[in-house]
């Protein structure tokens, strides 16, 4: 049989910055493959996956690099998000972990108010738990799309 080569409508990029030991790559792993690994090693660069899916009845081919937080990858990290991005990117806060409620050190309410002070859109998620990751990156490719 003859495969085409594009499957997919639209292929957007997504990059996933932030400190280290927030949760990136499991973030990554739970929409691209349905795994958590509470041991994950520290990302070294940058690595990438992708996942195809179904936004507004268009096949969209989601293209995630996921940097390293650590300061020493910095120069690495930054070139993935400040020569290569457009003037029309979307931008969206997560903050992560959300099932370790009781260790939480930024309210809610707080980071809400951050978040619509800098125009981003907001959500509160969970890698352990599948909490809110797949809701997270369809309203981001929503917003793209
Ligand atoms: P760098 O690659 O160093 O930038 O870190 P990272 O942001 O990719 O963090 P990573 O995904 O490696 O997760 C760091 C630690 O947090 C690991 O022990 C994960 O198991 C844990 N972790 C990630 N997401 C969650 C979550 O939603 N809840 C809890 N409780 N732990 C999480
Ligand atoms: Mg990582």
């Amino acid at each position: 049989a003859y495969k085409v080569d594009h499957e997919y409508d639209y292929l957007f990029k997504i990059v996933l910055i932030g400190d280290s030991g927030v949760g990136k790559s499991n973030i990554l792993s739970r929409f691209t493959k349905n795994e958590f690994c509470l041991e994950s090693k520290s990302t070294i660069g940058v690595e990438f996956a992708t996942r195809t899916l179904q936004v507004e009845g268009k096949t969209v081919k989601a293209q995630i690099w996921d940097t390293a937080g650590q300061e020493r990858y910095r120069a690495i990290t930054s070139a993935y998000y400040r020569d290569h991005a457009d003037s029309n990117i979307v931008i969206m806060m997560i903050g992560n972990k959300s099932d370790l409620n009781h260790l939480r050190s930024v309210s809610t309410e707080d980071a809400q108010a951050l978040a619509e002070s800098e125009v981003l859109s907001f959500m509160e998620t969970s890698a352990l738990e599948a909490y809110n990751i797949e809701k997270a990156f369809q309203t981001v490719l929503l917003d793209i799309y």
